[in-house]
């Protein structure tokens, strides 16, 4: 069974939801999944050797939070190459923005210039479509933890 950081960037919750859900399942299914609202460096360090689940919604126009900018900016500027991270990505956005779900983007792209590994696609949750984002998010949420060794 895996350890998993569960890593939150929201403005209004929503994501905060589908992270503590994520737990919820993860825990279920025999994991050791913790939260961490507002992640540090220190939290993602640990995780490098396990596995880390990115759950950002976007803001602004295409940006990320401001409770996950911190680690966003911390990983760009100290870690570099990171090949032995596994990691997962869950953005939540609104397609009636130019830049849908730009946050989960840019952090996925970010990763991707450091070698890290990403476990499954990234899901893209579109708010006028699923006001309720959970719903969308736990069945890729259940896939995904099978997915984790
Ligand atoms: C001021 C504002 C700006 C936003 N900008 C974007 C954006 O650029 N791209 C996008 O896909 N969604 C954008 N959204 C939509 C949010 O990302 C979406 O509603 C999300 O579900 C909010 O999740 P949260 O409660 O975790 O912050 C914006 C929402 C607000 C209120």
């Amino acid at each position: 069974m895996a350890e998993v950081g569960i890593f939150v960037g929201t403005v209004y919750g929503n994501a905060l939801l589908v992270a503590e859900e994520a737990q919820a399942i993860l825990s279920e299914q025999g994991h050791q999944a913790v939260v961490f609202e507002d992640p540090e460096l220190a939290d993602w360090q640990h995780y490098r050797q396990h596995y880390a689940l990115v759950v950002t919604s976007t803001t602004g126009q295409g940006d990320l939070p401001d409770s996950i900018v911190p680690l966003f900016q911390a990983i760009k500027d100290k870690l570099g190459y990171q090949p032995e991270l596994h990691y997962g990505l869950v953005a939540l956005g609104d397609s009636s923005y130019p830049q849908f779900c730009g946050g989960g983007k840019q952090f996925d792209a970010l990763l991707q210039e450091q070698g890290a590994q990403r476990v499954g696609e990234v899901l893209t949750i579109d708010a006028g479509e699923h006001p309720e984002p959970e719903t969308v998010a736990n069945p890729w949420v259940e896939h995904w933890g099978t997915l984790l060794k």
